[in-house]
């Protein structure tokens, strides 16, 4: 527990921990993510997985000298083999092999691209499905990727989709015409529909209509469909420990004919996109977190929206005493 925020900073759910292009076969990457030291390696038979780094013995860490062997992996400390669940396999020179050791393997699952673990603070099964993007087999383009590293809990973080009133003070955004704003909580998963009107690009504005799926805690898709553009920005935020989140955004979108002018449009839409993140930036680094704030009906959902992200803290009970950081009045 963090002394920012009341709840975890690790909820339930799938967090990608890596690109599936930055683990190749035979290659063991060291990680720390979710607030622990993680390997994740790619086996012989081309399956990713993801181990705690230490290794049950002796606590070598595997990512320092672990080599992949079969679907698993060996500990460079006295060479313990573990098999792609984490199963002790074969200790060198002994016969039969201790009880009950095994290496921590979490669940893993690869989509759109990236590597992602299901975390669960009760060890439950994954109980969601990563929706896939892009697989229509049209002529997508390549990912382009920025990752960043803030200081913000994933709660606050996906709560900015829906506070609505501050795209007019940070981001240049001015009220749309059309008035769309629909909220969908279903399951693991929030759907917003809205309009939105940016003045970046011109100084009339450029309103587009968008649809936001947040599915769990750790992923977020923005399509927004216009005439001939087809374009998706699909966000994974995993927390690196208990202050810091990193957040990478990619963009890809449907070719257009004119070669051209599909770059500059993903040009324009990643300029756009990186600079309205960057400006909420000092904002979610610097601030607290209020239990009970006085919401107006300029604020959006946001009691819903904590309300549906409860099921993702399986283990926690909010306690009746406030905050350490919140003593007394509205918070
Ligand atoms: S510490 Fe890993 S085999 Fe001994
Ligand atoms: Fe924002």
């Amino acid at each position: 527990m963090n002394s920012r925020y009341p709840f975890p900073a690790v909820p339930d759910g799938w967090f990608s921990v890596a690109a599936s292009d930055d683990v190749s076969i035979g290659q063991v990457a060291t990680l720390h993510y979710l607030d622990r030291a993680l390997v994740a390696f790619r086996g012989e038979d081309g399956g990713a997985r993801v181990f705690d780094a230490h290794c049950p013995h002796l606590g070598a860490h595997l990512g320092h000298g672990g080599k992949v062997c079969g679907d698993g992996i060996a500990c460079p400390f006295h060479g313990w083999r573990f098999d792609g669940t984490g199963r002790l396999v074969a200790v060198p020179l002994l016969d039969g092999l201790p009880p009950r050791v095994s290496a921590r393997a979490w669940p893993v699952q690869e989509q759109n691209g990236r590597i992602f673990v299901w975390h669960h603070a009760g060890a439950a099964a994954p109980s969601y499905e990563i929706p896939t993007y892009r697989d229509d087999g049209q002529g997508w383009t390549p990912w382009r990727v920025d990752t960043y590293r803030v200081r913000i809990g994933l709660q606050d973080l996906t709560e900015n989709i829906i506070d609505r009133s501050h795209f007019y003070t940070v981001h240049d955004m001015v009220p749309p015409s059309d008035g769309r704003f629909e909220v969908a909580f279903d399951g693991p998963t929030m759907i917003v529909d809205q309009s939105i009107k940016v003045t970046a690009v011109a100084e009339s504005g450029f309103e587009v209509l968008t649809r936001t799926t947040v599915s769990g805690p750790g992923i977020v898709a923005v399509e927004v469909r216009e005439g001939p553009l087809d374009m998706l920005t699909y966000i994974t935020q995993t927390p690196v420990d208990e202050e810091m989140t990193e957040i990478t955004i990619h963009f890809s979108m449907k070719a257009l004919d004119d070669e051209r002018a599909t770059a500059s449009v993903a040009e324009l839409n990643a300029q756009i996109t990186n600079q309205q993140f960057r400006q909420d930036v000092p904002i979610w680094e610097h601030k607290i977190y209020r239990s009970r704030p006085p919401l107006t009906k300029m604020d959006g959902p946001i009691a819903q929206y904590r309300r549906w992200f409860r099921q993702f803290y399986s283990q926690w009970q909010p306690s009746d005493s406030p905050a350490p950081h919140a003593p007394g009045g509205p918070g």
